[in-house]
C-alpha cells in the first residue's frame, strides 16, 4: 500500500509532475513549499488533471518549527523528496 509522501517544492517544475506521479500512483502527498517561485494555483491544476487535492504547506524549509507542525499534523509521512532550490535562469528560455 503507498505511504504519505511530502515534497518539498511540490508546486514548482520538477516536483508538480513529481507530485502527479505519485498521486497518480495512490500516494498520498504534503507539499511544503514556500511560493517563491511558484503558485498555490498549481495545486487546483493537479487536483484537476487526476482528482486528488494533495495538501500545501506555504512553509519555507529553513523554517524548522514550520516543518515540525508538517510532521505533528502528518504523522503518516514516511518520505521526503526534496526539490526546493532557487534557480539561476529558467529551463524554457531561450538566449
Ligand atoms: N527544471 C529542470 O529541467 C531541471 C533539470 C534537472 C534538475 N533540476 C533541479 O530540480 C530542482 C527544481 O527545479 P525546478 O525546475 O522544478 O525549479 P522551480 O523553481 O520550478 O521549483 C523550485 C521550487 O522550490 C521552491 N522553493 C525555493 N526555495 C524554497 C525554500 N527555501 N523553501 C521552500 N520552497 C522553496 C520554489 O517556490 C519553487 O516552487 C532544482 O534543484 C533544479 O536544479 C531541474
Amino acid at each position: 500500500m503507498p505511504s504519505t509522501n511530502v515534497s518539498c517544492s511540490g508546486t514548482g517544475y520538477i516536483g508538480s509532475f513529481t507530485v502527479l506521479a505519485l498521486l497518480e500512483a495512490d500516494y498520498k502527498v504534503v507539499i511544503v513549499d514556500n511560493l517563491y517561485n511558484s503558485s498555490e494555483e498549481t495545486v487546483n491544476r493537479i487536483e484537476l488533471i487526476c482528482g486528488k487535492r494533495p495538501d500545501l504547506y506555504q512553509v519555507d524549509i529553513t523554517d524548522e518549527a514550520g516543518l515540525d507542525k508538517v510532521f505533528k499534523e502528518h504523522p503518516d509521512i514516511d518520505s521526503v523528496i526534496h526539490f526546493a532550490a532557487l534557480k539561476v535562469s529558467d529551463t524554457c528560455t531561450w538566449a
